[in-house]
């Protein structure tokens, strides 16, 4: 199977390559794209080094998997290009993750979606991810009525300059540029461009595809945040569901889910953090809670991370690739 990433050198670009090592995933050949900029830069891949080239329409002839991870406008360009010849490519942007004729899926919670694929596949938002694994068996045992979430998410999430401009305010603050003001000793309420009704982008897409992962019309508002952090995102979740579920029950049902760690005890200080997370798949939750405001075990509180590199972005791509083998 001819495998390619393209955005190969970028933050998530590079998670691919390490994930599809160490899942030992079937391919034949690897191949890597990325801006002209990075042409013939090498990349290791195990013990071998891979050059990486300048993206091509024609880049992907020959391919039978591209995982995408350049931005939204090169998956609009040249995905379709992709597709037409043959590749299915599983986009890590936000280009086609709202299109009716677009699978938009997470393996544990909607796998079955990726058969009607038409040559393409969204990979969702590093927040929306970890969001659905944990509320997923939540969702099918009490049925979700609305979510009130807030996230804390890291300068990874901006790409290899988010890392950058963190690790050199660190040293000594210097002016912002992939943030709107200081990342670094502070908190920015604000993740991608404003929309007209007062929400960013990024609220938006975590609202919306929450929705089409769990194929519900549930409410639900989020209040997206960058946090000084270099990799894990964060997520504060109170969930209302139709029908009463005990704190007892939720950690009953997430102890057994696939792809989540209950780290939850109190007394041990034990609880989930981003640098717990990093380097690992699963999506944690700990701070598991009734919600005492909404009467009759009707609510609760989550307190939900994973690394979003990896189950928020390579991980979660790799996976869907291993159900297409
Ligand atoms: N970071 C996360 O946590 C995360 C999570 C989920 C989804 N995503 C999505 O994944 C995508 C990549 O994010 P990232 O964080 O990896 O960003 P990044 O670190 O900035 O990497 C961007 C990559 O895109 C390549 N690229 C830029 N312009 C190009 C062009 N004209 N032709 C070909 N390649 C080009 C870059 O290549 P050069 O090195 O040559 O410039 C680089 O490899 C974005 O759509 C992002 O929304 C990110």
């Amino acid at each position: 199977m001819k495998v390619c990433v393209v955005g190969a050198t970028g933050a998530v670009g590079r998670k691919m390559i390490e994930v599809l090592l160490e899942r030992e995933f079937p391919l034949t050949e690897l191949s890597l794209f990325a801006s002209e900029r990075s042409s013939g830069k090498r990349l290791a891949f195990g013990d071998k080094e891979i050059t990486v080239q300048k993206l091509e329409h024609t880049s992907g002839k020959g391919i039978d998997i591209a995982l995408f991870s350049a931005g939204a406008s090169i998956s609009r360009e040249f995905a379709p290009y992709f597709a037409k010849d043959g590749a299915v490519v599983i986009d890590n942007s936000s280009a086609f993750r709202m299109d009716t004729d677009v699978p938009l899926v997470v393996p544990e919670v909607n796998s079955e979606d990726i058969a009607w694929h038409s040559g393409i596949i969204a990979n969702p938002n590093c927040c929306a991810i970890p969001m659905v694994v944990a509320l997923s068996p939540l969702h099918k045992k009490a049925g979700i009525k609305r979510i009130v979430a807030s996230t804390y998410q890291s300068v990874s999430g901006a790409g290899q300059k988010g890392i950058e401009e963190l690790k050199a305010q660190l040293q000594e603050i210097i002016q912002p540029k992939a943030f709107s003001c200081q990342i670094a000793f502070n908190i920015v309420p604000h993740i991608d461009s404003f929309l007209e009704n007062g929400y960013t982008k990024e609220e938006a897409k975590i609202i919306e595809e929450a929705k089409k992962i769990l194929h519900s019309d549930f409410g639900i508002t989020i209040t997206a945040v960058r946090v000084p952090v270099f990799v894990g995102h964060s997520e504060s979740v109170n969930v209302e569901f139709d029908k009463p579920l005990t704190e007892k029950e939720a950690k009953d049902i997430l102890g057994s889910a696939e792809g989540v760690v209950v780290m939850d005890d109190p007394d041990q200080l034990k609880y989930p953090y981003p640098l717990m997370t990093e380097g690992r798949d699963e999506v944690f939750v700990g701070r598991i809670r009734q919600d005492f405001s909404v009467p009759g075990n009707y609510a609760l509180n989550l307190w939900i991370v994973a690394d979003n590199l990896r189950k928020g972005a390579a991980t979660n791509a790799v996976q869907i690739a291993e159900k297409l083998t």
